[in-house]
Parts: structure tokens; C-alpha cells; sequence
């Protein structure tokens, strides 16, 4: 190859990459603010929803955060847990590893906000992620940045969502894995669990600690409260009886979770597992002795969990109503 020719090659090549380090474009397809030219004021539609429906109902914030997990870590983020059911599919939602989550319709809310100044630009996926991101900051939590450019799935994926969301009580070995297998490490696996310092649980979730006996690795200083909030060895399925998760701030992400589970008061099997498998412990001292580590890991675990895999390009569809696929809406 002639010096000249190669001295091209390079340059192109150079050019290439700078190109792309520049609008911040990375393997996912995904970069920092997609709809700067197409919607530019879609960050801060949202951001102000967000904190409109928060003074309403403060735990909205907890549902944003949780469907972050619920929809990312079940194969894509691309909004399919937002999905209702069909004649022919399930949804998400309505799926056991679903129990207990709430204020899907408030998540439309936010949507119509956003189509009233830009319709059919913004995707169901990428509201969903940024709401969770600024529900975190209304309780409390970090700020985060996060990339867009998510488009929506069009088909639920009820069928297989057992085998990506961990269970309740399921086993440390198996909960690292399936983190690990999105690119999230030990730390970052400690780090996501902490979103249990705010919210609740419902005693259907709680009950096999409870009776017949009570789980001796309980703290017993808790156990009385958790028998009178969950009194009913076979909840009553309609009644709404739960526990708050952190008794301490219940309302505010912080690192008290993590001094929870270290005293045995962690509510499910995983996190109290989480304070005592040697694997996770003592990123769990850590993050209970600081904060700032905590917020540190938290931030990169999000953003690794809300870039998994999600779809990008001409790839699915931008869904007018974040609980149907626009071809349910609009034909057939
Ligand atoms: C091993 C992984 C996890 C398991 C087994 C798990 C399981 C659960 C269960 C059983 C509940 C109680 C639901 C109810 O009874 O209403 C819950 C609540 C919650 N989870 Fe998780 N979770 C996990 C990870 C995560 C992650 C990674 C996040 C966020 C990124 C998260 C966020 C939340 C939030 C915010 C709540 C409270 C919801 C509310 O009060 O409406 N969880 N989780
Ligand atoms: C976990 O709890 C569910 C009930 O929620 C139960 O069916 C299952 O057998 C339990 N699994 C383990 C490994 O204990």
C-alpha cells in the first residue's frame, strides 16, 4: 500500500471514531440525548411529570424505580412489561414476578404529556427508564444520566419472565448469574438491592418466614411487628397487607437498607441472603458504612441494567399508547 493511501486509511479511520465518541454513540445503539434535534424538550416533560405525579403520590417514584428492573432485565428494555394482556398474550404484568406493582396508568400520564409536544417521537421504553432515573432523584438518590434511543417491543414476553427475574427466595448463585449475565458484577448486584429501602412487601411474599414457625434467622426485635402486619398465615389475597420495607426511612433511598440486613431485619429471603453470603457481604458492609459508595455502584448498575439489549434503529415500533402496540390500536 502506497504511504499516501495508508496515511488516508488512518485518517478515515480517526475520523470514524472520533465521529462516534462524539454524539456519544455505544455498542448498544443507545447515546446521551437521543431526541436533542427530534424532541428536545422530552428530558424535562418527563422530569416535570415525574415530580408532579410524586407530590400526588409519593410512591410513584417506587414503581418508576422498579420497572426499570421489571422490563430491563427481562431479555430488552423496550417497554413490554407496560404491555395489557390480549385476547391471545398474557401480559407482564400480570405474571406472579409481577405482584404488587403499581401506577401503570400514571406512566400514561407521562406519555400523553410527552405526545402533546411531540407526537410519536418518544419512546414507551425511554420514559419508562428516564422515570425510573427521576423517581430515583425524588427519593432521594443520585442523579444518574442515562442514554435514550430505545424503541418499543411489540409482544409481551409473560412466558419468559420467571426465568430472568429472580424469585423471592431465590438463591444468591442464582441471582449473581443472572445479574452477571447482563454485564452487572457483585457490587453492582449489592448495590441494585438497595432500591429495597423504600416500598413495601405484601405478606403473601413474607408468610413461609412467619408460619408454621418463624424463620430463626429473623430478628426477633422485628418479628413481632412483621406478625401483626401479617397476622393471616394465608393472606387474604384481596386484602392489601404488607410491611414497609425499611422501617426507618421507608420513603427515602439511602444506604439504611444495608444496616438492615446486617441486623436480620431484611424482609425476603434474598436480601437477608444477600447480607450473609460471602460473595455479596462485604460489599453490603460497605455500602452500609457509606452512602456515597452505595450512590457510586447504584448509578453504574442502573445504567448497566437500563442499557441491556435494548432495541435500537428501525427495530420495533414507537408506541403511541405505552400500553398497547400500535397495531392493536389502530388496526384489526
Ligand atoms: C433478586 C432480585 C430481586 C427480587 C427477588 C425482588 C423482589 C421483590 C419483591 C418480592 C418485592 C415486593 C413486592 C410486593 O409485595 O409488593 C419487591 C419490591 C420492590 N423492588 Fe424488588 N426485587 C429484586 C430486585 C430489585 C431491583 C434490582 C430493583 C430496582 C432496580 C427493585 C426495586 C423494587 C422496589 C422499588 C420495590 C418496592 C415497590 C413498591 O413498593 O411498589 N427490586 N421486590
Ligand atoms: C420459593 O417460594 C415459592 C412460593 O412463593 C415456592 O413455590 C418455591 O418452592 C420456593 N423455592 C424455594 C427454592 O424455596
Amino acid at each position: 500500500m502506497a504511504p499516501s493511501s495508508s496515511c488516508l486509511c488512518l485518517f478515515l479511520l480517526v475520523v470514524c471514531v472520533l465521529s462516534a465518541v462524539g454524539n456519544g454513540e455505544s455498542s448498544s445503539g443507545l447515546m446521551m440525548d437521543f431526541y436533542k434535534e427530534s424532541c428536545p424538550q422530552a428530558e424535562d416533560i418527563i422530569r416535570e411529570q415525574v415530580k408532579l405525579l410524586y407530590k400526588r403520590h409519593k410512591n410513584t417514584a417506587f414503581s418508576w424505580l422498579r420497572n426499570i428492573f421489571h422490563d430491563c432485565a427481562v431479555q430488552s428494555c423496550d417497554a413490554s412489561l407496560l404491555l395489557d394482556s390480549t385476547r391471545k398474550t398474557l401480559s407482564e404484568k400480570e405474571t406472579d414476578r409481577s405482584f404488587g406493582m403499581r401506577n401503570f396508568r400514571y406512566l400514561e400520564d407521562i406519555k400523553d404529556a410527552v405526545e402533546r409536544e411531540c407526537p410519536g417521537v418518544v419512546s414507551c421504553a425511554d420514559i419508562l427508564v428516564l422515570s425510573g432515573r427521576d423517581g430515583i432523584v425524588a427519593l432521594g438518590g443520585p442523579f444518574i444520566p442515562l442514554k435514550t434511543g430505545r424503541r418499543d417491543g411489540k409482544k409481551s414476553r409473560s412466558t419468559v419472565v420467571e426465568q430472568y427475574l429472580p424469585d423471592h427466595n431465590e438463591s444468591i448463585s442464582s441471582v449473581l448469574d443472572k445479574f452477571a449475565a447482563m454485564g452487572i458484577d457483585a457490587a453492582g448486584v449489592v448495590a441494585l438491592l438497595g432500591s429495597h429501602s423504600v416500598g413495601r412487601t405484601h405478606c403473601v411474599k413474607l408468610v413461609h418466614r412467619l408460619y408454621p414457625e418463624v424463620d430463626p434467622a429473623l430478628n426477633p426485635d422485628h418479628v413481632p411487628h412483621m406478625l401483626k402486619k401479617c397476622y393471616d398465615p394465608i393472606p387474604d389475597p384481596k386484602a392489601v397487607q404488607y410491611v414497609r420495607n425499611d422501617r426507618g426511612t421507608p420513603m427515602i433511598l439511602d444506604n439504611n437498607y444495608y444496616r438492615n440486613i446486617l441486623d436480620n431485619k431484611g424482609l425476603l429471603m434474598v436480601d437477608h441472603e444477600l447480607a450473609h453470603d460471602p460473595r455479596t457481604r462485604p460489599y453490603v458492609k460497605k455500602m452500609a458504612k457509606s452512602q456515597e459508595y452505595f450512590f457510586q455502584h447504584f448509578g453504574r448498575a442502573i445504567a448497566l441494567l437500563s442499557e441491556n439489549n435494548p432495541l435500537t434503529g428501525d427495530q420495533g415500533e414507537i408506541r403511541r399508547h405505552c400500553n398497547v402496540a400500535n397495531k392493536n390500536h389502530y388496526e384489526e
